[in-house]
């Protein structure tokens, strides 16, 4: 691997950005964004992270937002080789976690493959930060004994999600970009056995200034998202521990974050 004119060896560091709020990014993320040349990084990163990123060095945004401009999947990859081919320190900064329907699995093959040494540093998961934002804990010694991540974004049409085993109770089921398909997934989990009254959580822009929140049970959250035009990026977070988030936010909780 080539060196760069300071003699420094190239690489890809894969970073998970967290859910927005800098504050959440580990120390070895902020280390590594502070030794960057390069820095790639897509829609969900926060801002306050980026402020974080020197002047000096170069940003390339690659979107991944359906409006915005954005570099194919396999381009993105092609860019960082080719950065880390010139000797250059890449940061790929990534939000949330790059492990958790981030592709950074694909990333990391090709990586691997051309030959760039690279590394991955964890974020935290957009369901992590929701959890701690909204006082609604994943697992409950009471309430819910597992919790389960799915997408809720479609790929060939169909959702392949097993339904049977998400309405089982006490568990938490947590969905990514499944806004969209509220309606339908609440109807799903309905129709495989899950009681009307289970509460539900919508948390949009979790971690951020802006954070929504809104709460109410599998019959009616579809209504209340499209009164509260709820819009991605917002998980949706099912189960009975979501009745905890009252007391969180009857003790002032949620509005700890940034003080
Ligand atoms: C492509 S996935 C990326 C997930 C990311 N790698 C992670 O670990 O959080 C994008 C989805 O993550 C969720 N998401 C990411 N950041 C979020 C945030 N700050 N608040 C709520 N949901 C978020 C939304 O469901 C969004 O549609």
């Amino acid at each position: 691997m080539p060196k760069n004119e300071k003699g420094t060896i190239g690489r890809v560091s894969l970073i998970g950005a967290g859910p927005g709020d800098p504050e959440l990014l580990t120390v070895k993320a902020a280390r590594r964004l502070a030794q960057a040349d390069v820095v790639v990084y897509d829609n969900l990163v926060g801002s306050g992270v980026l402020d974080l990123i020197a002047p000096h060095v170069e940003r390339i945004y690659v979107g991944k937002e359906a409006s915005k401009h954005s570099l194919p999947q396999d381009e993105i990859t092609l860019l960082l080789v080719a950065h880390a081919k010139r000797g250059r320190r890449v940061v790929r900064l990534k939000g949330g976690d790059p492990f958790v329907f981030g592709r950074g699995g694909e990333e990391l093959n090709t990586l691997v493959a051309a030959g760039v040494p690279v590394e991955v540093i964890p974020g935290i998961t957009a369901a992590l930060g929701a959890s701690a934002q909204t006082g609604i804990p994943l697992t409950h010694r009471d309430l819910s004994q597992s919790c389960i991540f799915v997408t809720g974004h479609r790929k060939d049409g169909s959702y392949g999600l097993d339904w049977p085993m998400l309405a089982r109770p006490f568990q938490t089921v947590v969905i990514y970009m499944g806004v969209g398909a509220l309606a339908e997934i609440a109807q799903q989990l309905l129709a495989h056995g899950m009681a009307p009254a289970t509460p539900v959580a919508l948390v949009r822009n979790a971690t951020l200034s802006d954070q929504q929140t809104v709460v109410g049970t599998l019959a009616d959250i579809a209504d209340i998202a499209l009164r509260r035009k709820i819009q991605a990026p917002a998980l949706i977070i099912v189960g009975n521990v979501v009745s905890l988030y009252d007391e969180a936010v009857a003790a002032g909780l949620h509005t700890v974050s940034g003080s």
